[in-house]
């Protein structure tokens, strides 16, 4: 039997693919999306990133599509209803990305907290001129009470990491009402979000609930930039009603608002939360493993729910 076509929507580590991939199918790059159009009329399986989107308009130009390996976990990035419509799976990358995005939270904290960026800047500027009592103060984690959105593997992970630096922490869950979580988020010390971008996510963290944030709040973003509402975030930063943010997604990404990136007191990433070389690799494994599976006629483990 014919090997199936794969197409990769962008080059991703050529010796992975090479190994795990042409192996067992035809593989083409279609890193345009031209090119994208082209290859998918011939294509049983795609393996993409979170940068293309995959909506029912792509989708018509892949007659033959059985299955969508996302190198995610989030699959914001692909219209779910389109795929079942159409009777294509999706598979994802849960698991692998969970220590690495934990960590990148904690780092962000660790930043905000003690506004390294801040300092970063001051010494490659040549304005570190005069040590002071009062240089850069910031605030010490021990003790402080760490609300955590979302009590999925990333969640819970990185609750973990907080606690090992002395935070206590609680859950923001589904079971929440509006008033409970307005109770948790007014001793939201620090609040990091978890939570997948969907309908009922989407600016989760809106200026309402922003406002019952204590004074000396931190706010880390590792999950996707829709879920905050940014400008209300912006403003708020603006207005100093809380102590600092660290964001590594953005609600129109790549595009980071000059209102944002104006403010000293919010730590900027871009979109690095899993980026560790072992992740990065693993994740681009998981996403063709399952993608495999499926052209076999199995149920991989990483099969996303169609909602
Ligand atoms: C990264 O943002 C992911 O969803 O894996």
């Amino acid at each position: 039997m014919a090997k199936p076509r794969v197409v990769l929507s962008h080059p991703m580590f050529p010796d992975v693919i090479e190994k795990a991939l042409a192996p067992h199918a035809r593989v083409a790059v279609a890193p345009t999306l031209t090119a994208l159009r082209r290859e998918l009329r011939t294509a049983d399986a795609l393996v993409t990133l979170l940068t293309r989107r995959v909506d029912a308009t792509l989708l018509r130009h892949a007659p033959k599509l059985k299955v969508i390996g996302n190198v995610a976990v989030g699959v914001d990035n692909i219209d779910l209803r389109a795929c079942a419509e159409r009777g294509i799976r999706v598979v994802n990358t849960p698991g692998v990305l969970t220590r690495a995005t934990a960590e990148l939270a904690l780092t962000l904290l660790l930043a905000a907290a003690r506004r390294v960026p801040e300092g970063e800047r001051m010494c490659r500027a040549n304005r570190y001129t005069t040590w002071k009592l009062d240089l850069l103060l910031g605030k010490e984690l021990r003790g402080r009470h760490a609300v955590l959105a979302g009590e999925g593997r990333i969640g819970r992970e990185t609750a973990r990491l907080f606690r090992g630096i002395g935070l206590k922490t609680e859950f923001i869950t589904r079971e929440d009402s509006e008033n409970s979580i307005r109770r948790k988020l007014s001793r939201a010390q620090v609040l990091s979000i978890h939570l997948p971008l969907t309908d009922r996510t989407r600016h989760w963290l809106d200026g309402v609930r922003m406002r019952y944030l204590p004074g000396d709040a931190i706010v880390i973003n590792t999950s996707r930039g829709p879920v905050v509402d940014e400008r209300a975030l912006t403003e708020t930063l603006r207005a100093r009603r809380i102590f600092a943010a660290g964001l590594d997604v953005y609600e129109h990404e790549p595009a980071i608002p000059k209102a944002l990136r104006d403010l000293d007191n919010v730590v900027l990433l871009p979109h690095v939360g899993s980026a560790t070389e072992a992740t990065r690799r693993r994740m681009v494994e998981t996403a063709i493993r399952g993608t495999l599976a499926v052209l076999n006629g199995q149920r991989p483990g990483n099969l996303v729910k169609l909602r």
